[in-house]
């Protein structure tokens, strides 16, 4: 019996081999060559359940190619770190992030098939256009980031009222609100917690979606919930909405799309907007507060450079948390640096030849895993793996420093194809920790303190991974920023000077 099973096992693992041996061979030969799996055919799937993302960080020890595929059978997934090359990637026309919109819609969104069929060509490019131009800095993005710093500091001087947090708990909660009112005006539909809550259950069943499993429907349900207050709201737009979603809304329907499946399309923004502004903002609060003498650096700073006294309190000025507080926004940046998990996406729409000798095939996908290059030594120097919160610090006079090029940095993505929320997520991200920074004692609820690394969630989809287990932290008022608070937002064209543009 047991010489059977080996001599069944044997002969599995031979036709393993074969298959992985003659699929390779289908490829064309100016193809980026495959990094074979460990296990023939189910090795990369296995590399990915077990590793996540980080799997591309081990495929690319195997390799010294500057773009090598990862193929499971006839789908291939063409990876690069190289930046040479990720540069030449975003450039392209035919190597694009647009069906993924188009999917989004789709799987998340839910449309109709004529929905899906007109969501493509001229209307999608004028689709992303308009929402950069849209979150661009200038008055209309003041007037958003207004709403969301207000929105933002009643979130804080809640915070004061609770003993203890939970701290992804409380970010999550804060991002969805502060970034809602930004968007969407003061009445925004995420004001309602059972709809706050409902999109976060279909955030949770999304990955599930992608492959339409949600067996007991929970995410389907908290999605239609989050549709009917979207058809709802878009019947009835509100004044304070922000200039992004108006526009949307005005491509989409001029562009012959029905209202349900307008509004069933902007409810997907939610998709790219809190998910990954939560964790971003969860780590650097971690960060920061984990190293005193560094939240003591910032607490100074801030207190120096942007805030004014006013009769009753203080007043954050904005505009100068944007561009002189380089100790914040380093720490902040370094916090990217070092936590970000994701890759840039592309698909490929027509056969491509990139840099004149790497073919791509059409209906393949190319990932940018961005964990290699803010890793890589050569690019960081030799600290590369540490965390460093004064290095993005600019040079003083005198001082000579290697420029970081925005190719080296992308947690947006590559430029020249990046977030178009950047400069919004990052002002939020800025105002809540310097707010918490100024008025609020964080310390660990349990005698252990603050955890170095804490594990993460190793397949997450949002750009920076969430922790595995929240933390529970014991608040406390600060003495020194007693008082009641404003904030103004200041010069219109201020940008935060962000390493990747
Ligand atoms: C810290 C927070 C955020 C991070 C790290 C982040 C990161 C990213 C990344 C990496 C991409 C893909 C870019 C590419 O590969 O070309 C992206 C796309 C996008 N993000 Fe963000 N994002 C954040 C917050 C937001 C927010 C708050 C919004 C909405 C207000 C938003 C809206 C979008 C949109 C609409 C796209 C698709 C762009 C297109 O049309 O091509 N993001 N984001």
């Amino acid at each position: 019996m047991l010489r059977e099973a080996s001599l069944g096992l044997a002969g599995v693992v031979i036709i393993a081999y074969v298959i992985e041996f003659l699929v390779s061979h289908l490829d064309d030969p100016r193809e980026p060559r495959r990094v074979p799996p460990r296990i023939p055919v189910i090795g990369h799937i296995l590399g990915f359940l077990r590793h996540g993302f980080d799997y591309y960080n081990l495929a690319s020890q195997n390799t010294d190619a500057e773009i090598y595929t990862v193929g499971i059978m006839n789908l291939k997934v063409y990876v690069t770190h190289a930046t040479r090359l990720t540069h030449m990637i975003q450039r392209s026309k035919t190597l694009s992030f647009g069906p993924f919109l188009q999917l989004s819609s789709k799987v998340h969104g839910n449309v109709s098939d004529e929905a899906h069929a007109l969501f493509n060509g001229d209307l999608l490019e004028d689709f992303s256009l308009r929402t950069r131009e849209a979150l661009a800095p200038g008055p209309h993005l003041d007037a958003q980031n207004l709403r969301m710093a207000d929105q933002s500091l009643i979130e804080v001087t809640d915070m004061l009222k609770q003993g203890e947090i939970q701290l992804l708990e409380w970010a999550r909660h804060a991002v969805v609100q502060a970034t809602g009112a930004g968007l969407y005006g003061v009445q925004h539909p995420f004001k309602d917690p059972e709809i706050e809550d409902a999109m976060w259950i279909w955030d949770e069943h999304r990955p599930g979606h992608m492959i339409g499993i949600d067996p007991l429907g929970k995410g389907y349900n908290a999605r239609a919930k989050v549709f009917e207050t979207f058809r709802e709201y878009f019947q009835n737009m509100p004044d304070d909405v922000s200039l992004i979603i108006r526009q949307r809304q005005k491509i989409l329907r001029d562009g012959g799309i029905c209202e349900e499946d307008a509004y069933k399309m902007q409810s997907t923004l939610s998709d790219a907007a809190y998910p990954n502004t939560v964790p971003t903002l969860f780590w650097t609060v971690y960060e920061i507060y984990s190293r005193p003498e560094l939240l003591e650096a910032i607490r100074q700073e801030i207190f120096s450079k942007a805030v004014r006294k006013s009769d009753e309190g203080f007043i954050l000025d904005v505009a100068a948390l944007k561009t002189e507080c380089h100790i914040l926004l380093s720490a902040y940046q370094e916090t990217q640096r070092t936590r970000h998990s994701q890759v840039a996406f592309r698909m490929v729409v027509e056969d491509t030849l990139l840099d004149g000798q790497y073919l791509l095939k059409k209906g393949n996908y190319l990932h940018m895993p961005a964990k290699p290059i803010h890793e890589n030594p050569k690019i960081w120097g030799p600290q590369a793996s540490v965390f460093d919160p004064y290095r993005f610090v600019p040079a003083v006079a005198g001082e000579s420093r290697a420029k970081i090029l925005p190719s080296s940095f992308l947690p947006w993505g590559a430029p020249p194809h990046m977030c178009p929320a950047r400069q919004f997520a990052s002002t939020e991200i800025l105002i809540i920790t310097a707010l918490l920074a100024l008025r609020v004692n964080l310390t660990p609820a349990s005698a252990k303190g603050w955890e170095r690394e804490p594990a993460v969630k190793s397949m997450d989809i949002p750009t920076l991974p969430r922790p595995r287990k929240d933390v529970r932290l014991k608040v406390t008022a600060r003495e020194e920023g007693a008082g009641i608070w404003a904030i103004i937002i200041g010069e219109s064209k201020t940008r935060v000077s962000l390493a990747s543009g």
